[in-house]
């Protein structure tokens, strides 16, 4: 575990790499009383991502006080979906859940299996008795002494091309430093965040990089929240953009992201590739 101070004044902001070499984004986040709060929950796809959240949750205790999904996609939400359907009657207490996803019958309009995984989350939250609640924009949910500011809403979805831009962006406050997560939108879902956001408010040193890292927002949008540390959900084939003949073998976009970082004088970035992080 690399550890990092940003000088967060008070809690942890872990951030899980991918166990798999499937790209997937999982954040834990302890506040200072110990209340854990979950940002997504990794991949679907793979055993060794879903044991390994599994494992997380139960090293604090098997309790989570918060769980907040971006968005519905299955490298997002996944992870708890293969703990409901993998592990016999999980040692695992949720307390509040939120998110807002699009319907169900939109969802299988733009893949059938993705309506498929997501029809069987409803139906193991169902069962387990969690009813979860959505994230309204400009709403807060507080935990101790933790701030989550919602930015921005489902509105329009309709017409969104592509199914990223569903995200849900969000601020987490902590005592002293903000942390902007983008999940994985995209340009439009972006531009109409900058339409929609005073953009003091998106002007914040720590981002969750959008989607992985590439094609996600643009660079305009990063001009706006003119970052100083960027948290990359990206692992290392995907940082290198490797597809297995080497750095920049493959289609990827992460090395333009990366220097459209550095020209907009990023300090710091903390991808998947290095493992997993605790910031202080
Ligand atoms: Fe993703």
């Amino acid at each position: 575990m690399n550890i990092v101070d940003l000088g967060l004044g008070g809690g942890q902001l872990i951030q899980v790499a991918n166990r798999s070499h499937i790209q997937s984004m999982l954040y834990m986040i302890k506040s200072q009383n110990g209340k854990i709060i979950l940002i997504d929950s990794g991949n679907y796809q793979k055993d060794e991502d879903g044991k390994y959240l599994y494992e997380l949750i139960q090293s604090v205790g098997g309790r989570v006080d918060t769980w907040i999904f971006t968005h519905a996609h299955d490298d997002h939400f996944g992870g708890l979906l293969w703990i409901m359907e993998n592990i016999e009657n999980p040692k695992m207490e949720i307390g509040e859940m939120y998110f807002s996803f699009p319907p169900l019958e939109w969802v299988r309009s733009k893949s059938e299996r993705l309506g498929r995984y997501l029809e069987k989350f409803y139906s193991y939250i169902n069962q387990y008795g969690i009813v979860p609640k959505t994230l309204n924009k400009e709403s807060i949910i507080c935990v101790d002494d933790l701030f989550i500011e919602v930015l921005n809403d489902l509105d329009g979805y309709e017409t969104y091309k592509d199914f990223n831009d569903t995200t849900i962006a969000f601020l987490v406050h902590f005592p002293k430093r903000s942390v902007l997560f983008l999940g994985d939108l995209a340009v439009e879902g972006g531009n109409k965040l900058l339409e929609m956001c005073p953009h003091d408010k998106l002007r914040q040193d720590i981002v969750q990089m959008a989607h992985h890292g590439q094609r996600g927002v643009t660079k305009e949008f990063y001009s706006v929240v003119m970052p100083k540390i960027c948290l990359y959900c990206t692992p290392d084939w995907l940082w290198e953009n490797d597809n297995g003949g080497g750095k920049d073998s493959g289609p990827w976009k992460t090395l333009e992201t990366r220097a459209w970082m550095d020209e907009l004088g990023v300090q710091a970035s903390f991808p998947h590739a290095y493992g997993d992080y605790m910031f202080l």
